[in-house]
């Protein structure tokens, strides 16, 4: 075969890091369905050992899923090692992912290990772990700010145990591209047996250079497995797009030359639906998924893309599934011309009464709405799915009435537990005085740390999609809402994070996190 790059995705490991990011069982297994028909080679599904929410959430992704190698990641201990492997039992490929921290400041000051002691219990873990998996990633944390010469010997001793990936982490975002390409390059001349493993890169985000150092370490480095996040997810500034890191070695095959397994069709759809179930939104000049990717505004720039595509365009909007027809349906379209432009989104549903209830939806949108875009249709298959997994709120109707001179009131309707609710409240704005409204029944004292509201198909026709990130009892939860009016929208995005609230959460952030 071709020299291939293989794609390790970790939104749901590394990318579940960010603050509110933290994803129910359902919604994992929704997006590693989403990552399978994307044909990422490798899913990292979560940390078996850190919760028991994680282990189930693992263990059904391994149940589930066929086409992807199944990931956790472990410490470098015997417990968390069979915990992953136990949660893997079920998968097709499994791999077990171990992590031990090689810099001198996170030897010393976190784990308080000397490099004797961190060097036996990496090569003892990967001996444990070979006994359970054939397919044994270790990774160095902090790897890239390591002493090399120690790097060179606790990596050598590991592929001697059974390692089969060596996974190099820029933990903090601290490298520069032709620097850390060389660090890789380095590794692998200088570790005798590093022809025994396949080297990959994992950056973070935190200069803003983490494609570009993913790239540099293939290039420069020999890597053929580059870790990565869709839309870039991650804690603080996020780790590398897979998005990005995809379109680059695909557009740029002249300079790469290496294969890749991914169906880039299904980019647009997998970066929706994790934007959607995470409360993080896209920025609209994010490169390849975001709203502005391929729109040409200046005069200039439309002729030449009306006359030759590729004078301003270099990957076809197709490719990562965008659609040229924008407007494609209304009150008057069937159920068959739902069904498919669900296909030619590339939205999968699982049943034909999930269909069914999704056009219900559609229909409704369509009698408040002239057009639907097909952001609008993504938008209303992904609140669909996650609704379904989280019931204890749920919004019924609003009225609000706001006039210039006067203090804005709202009423609103939404469901507790079953039980309708009513509640009135005035703000310093509609929407202001609708979550007070809210909260005057909920009392649930969380303080909100954001509130953004994006146009989804970018008109004053389009509908609003709103963000409400909530702090409370130090668990921070992101809810999204979508509806044409932005109010509704609001009220909608403030109950879906309060379910999240709600909902327990047993990850133990434990000595040795990530
Ligand atoms: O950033 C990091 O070091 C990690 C490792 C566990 C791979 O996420
Ligand atoms: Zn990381």
């Amino acid at each position: 075969m071709a020299d291939k790059l293989i794609i390790f995705d970790t939104t749901l490991r590394d990318g579940e890091q960010s603050p509110g990011a933290s994803m129910t069982r359902d919604e994992k297994l929704r997006i590693a369905r989403q990552l399978e028909r994307l044909k990422v080679d490798v899913i990292e599904a979560g940390f078996a050992a850190s919760s028991n929410g994680d282990f189930e959430c693992i263990k059904a992704i391994a149940d589930a899923v066929r086409g992807s190698s199944i990931c956790s990641l472990a410490r470098a201990n015997d417990r968390d090692i069979a915990r992953a492997a136990e949660a893997l039992k079920n998968a097709e490929r499994a791999r077990i992912h171990i992590f031990l921290a090689t810099s001198a400041l996170h030897m010393e000051k976190k784990l308080r290990m000397t490099p004797d002691q961190v060097y036996e219990q990496a090569q003892q873990a990967v001996r444990f772990a070979r006994n359970l998996a054939a397919d044994i990633e270790f990774s160095p944390e902090d790897g890239y700010r390591s002493d090399v010469d120690f790097l060179c010997r606790v990596l050598e001793a590991v592929i001697q145990a059974g390692a089969t990936t060596i996974n190099v982490p820029d933990t903090v975002g601290y490298a520069i591209p032709e620097l850390y390409g060389d660090f890789i390059r380095t590794l692998r001349e200088r570790i005798p047996n590093s022809d025994k493993a396949i080297w990959s890169v994992h950056c973070h985000n935190d200069l803003g250079m983490a494609v570009a150092n993913s790239l540099a370490g293939v290039k420069i480095g020999g890597a053929r497995q580059v870790e990565c996040t869709i839309n870039g997810l991650g804690e603080r500034a996020g780790n590398c797009s897979l998005e990005e890191v995809v379109m680059a070695v695909k557009t740029r095959q002249d300079y790469f030359g290496l294969e890749l397994g991914i169906d880039t069709r299904h980019i647009l759809a997998t970066s929706r639906l994790v934007s959607q179930t995470t409360g993080f939104v896209v920025q609209p000049n994010k490169a390849v998924v975001g709203a502005n990717a391929f729109a040409h505004t200046s005069g200039i720039h439309q002729d030449g893309v009306l006359k030759a595509r590729d004078t301003y365009e270099i990957m076809r909007a197709e490719d990562v599934g965008w659609s040229a027809n924008k407007i494609v349906l209304g009150k008057l379209s069937g159920r068959n011309a739902f069904k498919q432009r669900l296909q030619e989104l590339n939205v999968h549903m699982e049943s034909e009464s999930e269909i069914n209830s999704a056009f219900a939806r559609f229909k409704e949108l369509a009698d408040r709405k002239n057009e639907i875009f097909d952001e609008d249709i993504v938008a209303l298959i992904n609140e669909e799915s996650i609704a379904h997994v989280r019931d204890a709120y749920s919004f019924v109707s609003l009225s609000q009435h706001s006039e210039t001179g006067e203090r804005p009131q709202a009423s609103i309707v939404f469901t507790a537990n079953g039980q309708e609710v009513r509640s009135s409240s005035e703000g310093n704005g509609p929407v202001d005085a609708s979550l007070k409204a809210i909260e005057a029944h909920v009392k649930s004292g969380a303080e909100m740390v954001l509130y953004s509201v994006n146009a989804i198909s970018g008109s004053t026709e389009s509908q609003g999609e709103v963000t409400v990130r909530l702090q409370n009892n130090g668990r921070i939860v992101n809810g999204v809402g979508a509806d044409p009016d932005i109010v509704v929208a609001s009220a909608k995005a403030y109950l879906s994070a309060l379910n999240k609230l709600q909902s327990k959460v047993d990850r133990v952030v434990a000595q040795g996190w990530p």
